[in-house]
């Protein structure tokens, strides 16, 4: 690890408040590649290094949960020459890292409309959730084909599906009981959403989860994301000051 790194992590643990949740809007692939006068999909490979910075630095220092936006909804309206470069990664990087993930205790989760993933994709998909299945030291939920309105959506459904079966009462819907049916239900909402590349917005992602998150863009693009990028966003999280609507005590 580099010396900034160390003494980053350090700081971080003599502080002791770190997030639980960290949520991360990967952005930036493209325009890293245009830098270097390559196409986009050189972007996207070059981002694959920095997914493994962020689940290494999330172990290191002891966050419980990442929660990473790799394919929007949206970005199915891309070229589809970018739309397969970005799937076969996906494969790639399950071939890639399924092992390692296990081995360290990451168990993965992937969200969103899968149903519009090609066979192949799919099938990764299921392997990687299989296979870290026991992992117990970090939740990585990746989002995929994800949108947050639609997941609201879809939690909307499932409370009226429960109410016209018989099982709910319309009195008893409340927070809680929308929370259970969102694809987050078994964690807590994320503490800190991180966005790189500067843009300042949320794209969709995570609608009802990040109410009361801390939010902090970094202007370094995507590709070039490691882990003192994770560990300064870290130590900016714990100099905020969390209300809740509350006064300062
Ligand atoms: C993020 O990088 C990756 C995905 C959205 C899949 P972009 O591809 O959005 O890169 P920019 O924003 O065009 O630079
Ligand atoms: C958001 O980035 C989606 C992901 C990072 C997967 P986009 O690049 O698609 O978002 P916009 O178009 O800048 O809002
Ligand atoms: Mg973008």
């Amino acid at each position: 690890m580099a010396d900034t790194e160390s003494e980053l992590l350090a700081r971080i643990r003599v502080h002791g408040a770190v997030p639980r949740h960290i949520a991360i809007i990967m952005d930036g692939n493209g325009r890293w590649a245009r830098a270097r006068r390559m196409p986009r999909p050189f972007g996207h490979r070059a981002g694959m290094k920095a997914v493994r910075a962020a689940v290494e630095g999330c172990l290191q220092a002891g966050v419980e949960w990442l929660s990473l936006f790799a394919f929007s909804q949206e970005n199915w309206q891309r070229p589809e020459n970018e739309v397969s470069a970005l799937m076969l990664l996906l494969e790639e990087y399950i071939a890639r890292e399924a092992a390692e993930l296990r081995a360290q205790g990451v168990c993965v989760r992937v969200h969103g409309d899968l149903a519009r993933l090609s066979p192949a994709a799919a099938s990764a998909v299921d392997r990687v959730v299989r296979e870290t299945a026991g992992g117990s030291r970090l939740g990585l939920n990746l989002f995929i084909s994800y949108g947050g309105r639609a997941e609201v959506v879809r939690a909307a459904r499932s409370l009226a599906q429960a109410v016209r079966d018989g099982t709910l009462e319309v009195e008893a819907i409340d927070e809680a009981a929308f929370a259970s049916r969102l694809y987050t239900a078994e964690c807590p909402d994320p503490d800190l959403l991180i966005r790189t590349s500067g843009e300042q917005r949320l794209s969709n992602f995570l609608l009802w989860q990040v109410a009361y998150a801390e939010l902090h863009i970094s202007p370094v693009l995507w590709p070039d994301f490691d882990r003192a990028v994770l560990y300064e966003a870290i130590s900016d999280f714990q100099r905020r000051d969390r209300r809740f609507g509350k006064v300062s005590t």
